[in-house]
């Protein structure tokens, strides 16, 4: 039997794991931690780092129309003046004057409660899949203590941002559940300030950078000066951004400092920019489920028109089936040629390229798809933690936790067992193999305990492959064993098959 775990659980049990066997811990633990920002351990690191070469592997070196970048954090304050950032990249606060908590206003949802057309009061609930069921059943306790007999109306939820100014007051806080403590929601700069330079006044003001995009842009004009690209070509490139979130939250679904993958594609403007988009979209969902997420858990969220920013054509998010819920993955946006050309206006260079192929002058459009590392990260751990009962060495049937990582982005490759650990012709051989393996790929060695427990160890963080040295390896044919973590299945090859078959599992 193989099932996941409920997607309540599923997440505790991920947190609980990811600290347990050193993928992720809370940042600055000993100091008890600070919200929103998270470390990766030994193993998250391989895990992050796979995540983002396979993804660079596929989106730039494999393709000829894209070329890598890797631009500063801190860049001149003018850019996000140019890009808006400065003005406009802010979430809705709300304060809960007494608990002197705040939450973002789009992510509180309220209703008043209505009895035979009376209202007796308001509920409030925090986004989450559940709210609806939340709020009614906090509806019908509210009902239950007004002792108002009659039908409660349905209960319609809507987010703080569309409250009117009369039911502030009405509207229960969260903290503390009763009505009269939130305020009006206002808008809250998301940028980092920092200050650059001996000077402590607002010359010296500068940014930590909230996404990759803006390097792209404000470097768009070197590449395609020194490099041979011709339209329609892409930027890509990966690197940390920062967000001072007002609800980090879901561990590192939603921090305060992260990682994107992001690609600027540059296109003629005259371009059929819908079909494009709509490759962009099979090319990002191709890509998620070649590193091992299942092809049902992706959808597509296509913005509605009158949502979008006044400079977008379209944008469609893939959306993942994460444990709190279906939520953003990769952003796929058509932004015209608004960034290029506030950056032209901005900073009086010319944004113009010449299309050898038509032979026009012109400021390309682009599409943009935007990842997050650490979303991908917690998506292949949702997508991957398994519990699921198996025979142990004695025939018992036990359970256990595995991590069905696809081999491509498992932080370990394989592990290399000798059979007993007091047997030095069986170490020595294993050690070999080992060291052979390693000079390739991440592996492991590990001589201690029952085998079956070893094999228990690597199952937990996900490693594809158990190489087994056991007598017949050096007494008769040279074979080892190689255990498959999912089907536990074995079977003996010998050292070349092992090679090309991790070669074509890992690389391939
Ligand atoms: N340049 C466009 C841009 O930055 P975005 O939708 O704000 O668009 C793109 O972010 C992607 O970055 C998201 O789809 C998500 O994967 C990731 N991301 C955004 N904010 C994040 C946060 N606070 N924590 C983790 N990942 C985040």
């Amino acid at each position: 039997m193989t099932a996941n775990a409920s997607s309540d659980g599923l997440m505790e049990e991920i947190v609980g794991l990811c600290k347990r066997r050193g993928f992720i811990f809370p940042s600055s633990e000993i100091y008890g931690g600070y919200n929103g920002f998270y470390d990766y351990g030994p193993l998250g690191v391989e895990l992050r780092n796979n995540i983002k070469q396979a993804w660079w592997r596929d989106m730039v070196q494999r393709r000829d129309d894209i070329e890598g970048l890797d631009s500063t954090i801190i860049m001149h304050p003018d850019i996000w003046k140019a890009s808006g950032h400065v003005d406009g990249f802010s979430d809705p606060m709300v304060d809960c004057k007494e608990s002197k908590l705040r939450y973002r206003a789009d992510q509180l949802f309220f209703a008043p409660v209505i009895v035979e057309g009376d209202t007796i009061g308001y509920v409030s609930v925090i986004e989450c899949p559940e709210q609806q069921e939340v709020a009614e059943q906090a509806a019908a306790a509210l009902k239950r203590k007004a002792a108002k007999q009659g039908e409660l109306a349905p209960i319609v939820l809507k987010d703080y941002t569309e409250s009117k100014p009369e039911e502030y007051e009405l509207i229960p806080s969260p903290a503390t559940g009763k009505p009269g403590s939130l305020t009006a929601p206002r808008e809250f700069k998301l940028m980092f300030e920092t200050k650059v330079g001996p000077l402590a006044d607002d010359s010296a003001t500068a940014y930590l950078r909230p996404e990759t995009a803006q390097g792209i842009f404000a470097n768009y004009k070197s590449i395609v000066d020194t490099g041979r690209v011709k339209i329609p070509f892409g930027i890509a490139q990966i690197g940390k951004a920062f967000r001072n979130e007002i609800t980090p939250r879901n561990f590192i679904f939603r921090s305060r400092e992260f990682e994107q993958m992001e690609i600027e594609f540059f296109i003629s403007p005259n371009a059929d920019w819908k079909t494009l988009h709509r490759e962009w979209i099979d090319t990002c969902i191709d890509w998620l489920v070649s590193i091992g997420l299942p092809r049902e858990g992706i959808t597509e969220d296509i913005h509605p028109e009158d949502k979008l920013a006044f400079y977008s054509q379209a944008t469609t998010d893939l959306m993942f089936q994460f444990p709190h819920g279906e939520q953003e993955l990769w952003g796929i946006a058509c932004r015209g040629d608004y960034d290029l050309m506030q950056h032209q206006k901005h900073s009086g260079k010319s944004m113009t390229i010449f299309d050898e192929a038509t032979k026009e002058k012109y400021v390309p459009h682009v599409i943009e798809p935007s990842l997050g590392v650490d979303r991908t990260l917690l998506a292949v751990l949702s997508a991957a933690y398994t519990e699921d009962e198996v025979p142990n060495d004695k025939g018992k049937v036990e359970k256990r936790t595995l991590l069905k990582f696809s081999p491509k982005i498992a932080p370990v490759k394989a592990a290399i067992f000798p059979l007993l650990k007091n047997k030095p012709e069986l170490v020595e051989r294993a050690q070999a193999l080992y060291k052979k393996l390693q000079r390739r790929w991440n592996v492991f060695y590990d001589a201690s305990g029952a085998i079956g427990r070893r094999y228990r160890r690597q199952d937990e963080i996900g490693t594809p492959y158990g190489i087994t040295i056991d007598f017949d390896t050096i007494e008769k044919d040279g074979t080892v064993t190689l255990r498959d973590r999912d089907t536990c299945e074995q079977r003996r090859v010998t050292e070349d098959e092992l090679i090309a078959f991790l070669e074509e599992q890992i690389d391939g």
